[in-house]
């Protein structure tokens, strides 16, 4: 990786994913979570100040050691265990049917594997667990959804592999979860990037 993916690109990340309105999301994602998280994709922790009080411990998942630093403050504002156990979300070291809870936030959209992950995601999760995400992806309007293929290279070049156009809930329900909740509106910005699904599945 260069200096711009490397050191620059997750301090921007962690700028651009701050906002108010997807503060709110990150709570509504975050509310059903207690105990022990299991966290694809932990980023710079921007999550940790939304995870409720039951939540005792994170498991987290990410390559980017420039965003774990970002994250310290953080985590220790809330007191919370994180236990930094991988970086590759679609490879994880956990024992099958080990984890109460999966979280991912606008994650799914830049793992290269991510049906691999969703499919770890499952192993790792005991019966009846949850994954709770939250990602910005491909738009019903077939418009929208026109522009964001086209963009979608630049993108991945620009955002550290980001795709503009995958559909978390056609991923999560492909990798055998059950969905409980979902919900999917334009937030504020440019279409292409902020058509955003909440979404709660449960493995059977
Ligand atoms: C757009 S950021 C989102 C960070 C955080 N989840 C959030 O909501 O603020 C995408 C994150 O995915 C991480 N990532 C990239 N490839 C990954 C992989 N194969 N497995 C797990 N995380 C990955 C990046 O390092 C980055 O922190």
């Amino acid at each position: 990786m260069g200096i711009y993916e490397d050191r620059l690109l997750p301090r921007m990340i962690d700028r651009l994913l701050a906002s108010d309105d997807l503060a709110e999301l990150r709570r509504e994602t975050c509310r059903s979570l207690d105990g022990t998280v299991l966290e694809i994709g932990f980023g710079s922790g921007l999550n940790v100040p939304h995870l409720p009080e039951a939540v005792t411990k994170v498991l987290a998942v990410d390559p980017s050691e420039v965003a774990r630093r970002l994250a310290a403050p953080r985590i220790d504002r809330r007191g919370v265990t994180v236990d930094f156990v991988g970086r590759d979300g679609s490879r994880l070291a956990i024992e099958s049917e080990s984890v109460d809870h999966v979280l991912c936030t606008m994650t799914l959209c830049t793992i290269p594997d991510v049906e691999a992950a969703v499919q770890e995601v499952r192993r790792v999760l005991k019966p009846g667990g949850t994954f709770s995400f939250l990602e910005h992806g491909r738009s019903p309007d077939p418009r929208v959804a026109r522009w964001q293929r086209r963009f979608t290279p630049l993108q991945r070049r620009l955002f550290g592999g980001c795709h503009l156009d995958r559909d978390s809930v056609d991923l999560v329900i492909a990798g055998g979860f059950r969905l409980l909740e979902t919900s999917a509106a334009y937030q504020r910005g440019p279409k292409i990037v902020s058509y955003f699904t909440r979404g709660l599945a449960q493995k059977p």
